[in-house]
């Protein structure tokens, strides 16, 4: 069965990820900071589902999760995120806080998508799949809130627009991927659509995947979004 990375298995989008890829019979390297909290619709899996702890932001701490196995990794989600802690008007930014949520949203993909490049170029044909926003969308914007969030978002497109160069050469298939507006902790409950709705949605779109769409920015639904 092919094996699956998911950098954010504990919650909202990144535990459905896992939960659907798993009710599939995929082999799932559920990463989360806090594995022990893993619920206990996931630990039902069994072996299929592999909670093991891992913060994007701690390189030594990725690096060792990826050499803990040397089997391919036919997908690699990147799902962690988050959307920093509050006003970032002009004047109220808080700079501490701006170089956290660039840690995880920008840095912490990179760190994930290097540390397993040689597995996923082991798989053939293997995808890496980054969750952005229509919020990182330079050509989207409409709204002068939430620099702080928007900003990680469109670095990492272009980290991921970069990496497409680099590793589209060794067979992956770079992309990243607007999941919609979800109800989850970080979207709301008043998002438009549920994790259920929004990741069988984008599993559809991932398992369509070509290299042509070596890196693109794409729609939960899989039309491209502007950068
Ligand atoms: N929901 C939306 O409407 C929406 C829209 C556009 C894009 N997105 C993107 O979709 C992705 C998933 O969002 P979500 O709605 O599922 O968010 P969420 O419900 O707030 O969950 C965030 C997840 O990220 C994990 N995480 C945070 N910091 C981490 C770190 N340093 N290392 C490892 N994991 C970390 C959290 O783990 P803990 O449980 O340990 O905190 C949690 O599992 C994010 O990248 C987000 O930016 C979401």
């Amino acid at each position: 069965m092919p094996t699956v990375v998911v950098t954010s298995a504990s919650r909202g989008i990144g535990r459905e990820f896992v939960r659907q890829y798993a009710a599939e019979g995929w082999q799932v390297i559920a990463a989360c900071r806090h594995p022990e909290s893993l619920d206990r619709e996931l630990r039902a899996y069994g072996s299929g589902v592999r909670p093991i702890a891992m913060d994007v932001t701690d390189l030594a701490a990725v690096e060792a999760v990826a050499r803990e196995g040397d089997g391919p990794v036919d997908l690699l989600l990147n799902t962690a995120g988050i959307a920093g802690s509050g006003d970032d008007s002009p004047g109220a930014v808080n700079y501490a806080d701006w170089a956290h949520v660039l840690d995880v949203n920008t840095m912490g993909p990179v760190r994930v998508l290097d540390a397993f490049a040689d597995r996923l170029a082991a798989a053939g044909g293997a995808r890496a799949v980054t969750l952005t926003s229509g919020m990182g969308s330079i050509g989207d914007v409409g709204s002068g809130s939430q620099l702080v969030y928007r900003t990680s978002k469109a670095a990492v497109n272009m980290a991921m627009r970069a990496r497409a160069f680099s590793l589209g050469p060794r067979g992956i298939t770079v992309v990243v991927l607007n999941p919609g507006w979800v109800r989850t902790d970080m979207g709301g409950p008043g998002a438009a659509i549920s994790p259920e709705e929004s990741v069988t949605a984008m599993r559809r779109v991932i398992a369509g995947l070509t290299p042509e769409q070596n890196g693109t920015f794409l729609n939960w639904r899989g039309g491209g979004y502007p950068w």
